[in-house]
């Protein structure tokens, strides 16, 4: 079985998050979301609408989706790969080129690009200037 991970916050839940897990799901046969908490996204300066628990059951809800684990920090990459023995490292191609070092635990890294035009940031400013 090829297992496959993405890491990201998901808030506000759009169609750009649902193609780029559909995508991700046809690297392997079991995809792992690893989820920003709220305590990461404060860290990282960012506030979600939806909170961990919200989002967490939202993305849960996706049929690409196998699994939902808590993204705490930075660094849990490295122990996330050997821990659920990911094959694949997939993410959007916003974050181009940041995360090649993974390749070194052997793995594939791959970025796709990003459904044009939306984002959860784009949502949140289109309404408030509504
Ligand atoms: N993503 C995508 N296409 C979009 C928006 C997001 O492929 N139009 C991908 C991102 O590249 C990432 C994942 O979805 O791999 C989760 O992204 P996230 O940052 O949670 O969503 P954004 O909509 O980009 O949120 P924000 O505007 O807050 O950055």
């Amino acid at each position: 079985m090829k297992r496959v991970i993405t890491y990201g916050t998901f808030d506000l839940l759009h169609y750009g998050h649902i193609n780029l897990l559909r995508r991700a799901k046809q690297y392997g046969d079991y995809l792992i979301v690893a989820l920003s908490t709220d305590e990461f996204n404060k860290e990282k300066g960012k506030k979600s609408y939806f909170s961990y628990e919200k989002r967490k059951m939202l993305v849960e809800a996706i049929r690409y989706v196998d699994l939902v684990i808590p993204e705490k920090n930075w660094n849990q990459k490295i122990t996330d790969i050997k821990e659920y023995h990911i094959d694949t490292f997939v993410i959007g191609d916003d974050w181009k080129g940041k995360f090649d070092y993974l390749k070194d635990e052997g793995i594939n890294v791959v970025y796709l690009p990003r459904t044009p035009e939306i984002s959860t940031s784009q949502i949140k400013s289109d309404l408030y200037n509504k």
